[in-house]
């Protein structure tokens, strides 16, 4: 098979596309032919060296759409749709960047539709971020106001539809003027243009503050968001666009307004119910939630990808397609 194989750390031009053996079907494993799978802020970090224990040389991808190839336990059959999801893929073991890969059975999720892979490759890292962000980490409720932080990222967008599809009132943030109409077109309420603080300007917009904040910017604004929350509100961080891991000063009795919540959202696919897989694939093919797909790249592509990512270009999720 042709894989795309991260050799070391370090600029996108460290993967490189190599002939390697299929791997080989084993017991409690299901052997996937790849179609399409999305690319990953964490894969940009990994391969830039900031996940130390990801050993390389090593085939990246947490995520992929395909069909089975080949499954021992006979859960699924031969050619069946499935989507694989985390649970170590691309970073302990090898994972999407290829045409084939083996992955645990528990990371596997069967469902069916008519949409094309490199729609369907956009979708199952995306949904369980999202889905599991929202719904159990901050808990929303119809009705609500929801800031989201880092507004424009794929995860930014499709939180945005989810939650307004859910009956709540959303204002997204963007650092670009001009990325003002997407988040708009996108069905945010409001937009704020993030310099780092929005919680003055937000204050005007909701003078008691939001009942939720979805941080995706991380560390560089949590503080910020906080000031952003009325009293038992929450704030979850799912991201770290900013790219800052550690907060150097935290004083919690300040820091977090009185009665406030601090959460964060580290997902995995046994968050994922499968069933909610299928309603979100459905309500694509339906027209119901639409994807902001950016760009769709070949596997040969992969160095050009991982470029265009690293450029803050991408207006939505950036996808390969085998
Ligand atoms: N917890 C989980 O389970 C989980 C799962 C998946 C992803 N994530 C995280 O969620 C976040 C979003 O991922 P994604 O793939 O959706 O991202 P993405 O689409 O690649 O996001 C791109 C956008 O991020 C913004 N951005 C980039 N660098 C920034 C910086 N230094 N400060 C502020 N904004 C910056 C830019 O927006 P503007 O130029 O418009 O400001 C850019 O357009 C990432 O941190 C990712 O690691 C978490």
């Amino acid at each position: 098979m042709r894989a795309a194989i991260t050799l070391i750390s370090g600029a996108p031009k460290v993967i490189e596309i190599q002939e390697k053996p299929v791997p080989e079907a084993k017991k409690g494993w299901v052997l996937i032919k790849i179609k399409a799978f999305g690319l990953n802020r964490s894969e940009m970090f990994t391969r830039q060296g900031h996940s130390p224990n990801v050993i390389f040389p090593r085939i990246q991808g947490i995520e992929c759409v395909g069909t089975v190839e080949e499954d021992l336990s006979g859960t699924y059959t031969k050619g069946q749709k499935v989507a694989a999801i985390m649970g170590g893929m691309g970073r302990d073991f090898d994972g999407g960047y290829a045409e084939y890969t083996l992955v645990p059975l528990q990371i596997v999720f069967p469902f069916e539709s008519n949409l094309p892979w490199s729609t369907l490759g956009a979708i199952p890292e995306m949904f369980q971020t999202v889905s599991g962000s929202l719904t159990q980490a901050l808990e929303v409720q119809k009705g609500e106001t929801l800031l989201i932080r880092g507004g424009t990222s794929s995860i930014g967008m499709l939180s945005c539809q989810l939650a307004k599809h859910l009956g709540l009132t959303v204002i997204s943030t963007t650092r670009n003027e001009v990325k003002k109409k997407f988040l708009i077109e996108n069905g945010a309420d409001h937009v704020l243009i993030d310099n780092g603080t929005v919680s003055p300007e937000l204050r005007t917009l909701f003078p008691e503050g939001v009942n939720k904040v979805l941080e995706l910017i991380g560390i560089k604004t949590l503080k910020d968001s906080l000031k952003c929350i009325k009293p038992k509100g929450i704030v979850c961080m799912t991201g770290i666009l900013g790219g800052e891991w550690t907060l150097k000063e935290f004083t919690p009795m300040g820091d977090i307004p009185s009665l406030g919540r601090l959460t964060v959202y580290m997902g995995d696919a046994t968050n994922l119910r499968k069933d909610l897989l299928q309603d979100f694939i459905d309500a694509v093919e339906n027209g119901e939630i639409t994807l902001n797909i950016d760009k769709v790249f070949s596997l040969d592509q992969i160095v050009e990808a991982h470029t265009y990512m690293e450029s803050n270009q991408a207006k939505g999720k950036l996808v390969v397609e085998i």
